[in-house]
């Protein structure tokens, strides 16, 4: 199985010409899966929302979302915490925690973005209890498969990360992540590629694909090829 991976697109913030080279590159390459982690959009509003599902269309691969932090109002608090997945249920995906189930791979989608926090940043995220509980149930009925999860934010403590970030019930995600032996963690939310393994797990951190706020990096994806026998990870800048 080939995947592309891309994280904080953010339309509404985005470079076109990069947007127009990113998915040339797709295309051309033709994975079997588009995985996207989160922050399609910058601020939650219906136009940004519209050009994110015009421009998905125009890439035929089969996709697969979580949403971000930035994917909800982030300036129209009624909206915010009445209607929060409005616009991405219909723009984008009606489900927002996805689960494929292929033939040697299973990919699980966790939401780890929140409408409030117990902080003054509600840009952090969350794996709550039942979250957990979904990847153990998964990983006894998939005992054989690579399992790969897919979060907004990273979950794992990225070194160097160039922002400030905290993920409510990161402790006990990462217990389970070590008892369930979860092949792949998938985030974004960093704007900074980042690779990191922990016992039996690769945690990667997609940089950001098209965003102006770059925060010192390229922008770019990761690539993985999956096998029975092993996942061959490959990062691309533009
Ligand atoms: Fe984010």
């Amino acid at each position: 199985m080939r995947i592309i991976h891309l994280s904080d697109i953010h339309f509404g913030a985005a470079n076109d010409n990069t947007l127009e080279i990113l998915r040339d590159k797709i295309n051309k390459s033709a994975p079997d899966l588009l995985i996207i982690s989160g922050d399609i959009t910058q601020n939650g509003y219906q136009q940004e929302f519209i050009t994110a599902e015009k421009y998905f269309a125009s890439i035929p691969i089969k996709k697969f979302f979580v949403p971000g932090n930035h994917d909800m109002p982030q300036w129209e608090i009624i909206k915010r915490l009445t209607q929060p997945y409005k616009l991405y249920k219909k723009h984008i995906n009606q489900d927002l925690e996805p689960v494929l189930i292929d033939k040697d791979v299973v990919i699980i989608g966790l939401n780890s973005a929140r409408i409030v926090l117990p902080h003054r940043n509600w840009a952090n995220g969350a794996i709550s209890s039942m979250q957990i509980n979904k990847i153990l149930q998964i990983r006894k009925k998939y005992a054989n498969h690579k399992i790969i999860l897919v979060a907004h934010h990273p979950i794992n403590r990225v070194i160097d990360a160039p922002i400030k970030y905290k993920v409510f019930g990161a402790t006990a995600a990462l217990r389970a992540i070590k008892e369930a032996k979860i092949d792949l963690v998938l985030s974004g939310h960093l704007h900074k590629p980042a690779a990191q393994k922990i016992h039996d797990t690769l945690f990667i951190t997609a940089p950001s694909a098209a965003s102006y706020r770059a925060r010192g990096c390229k922008n770019g994806y990761m690539e993985y090829e999956i096998t029975p026998e092993a996942i061959k990870i490959n990062e691309v800048d533009f």
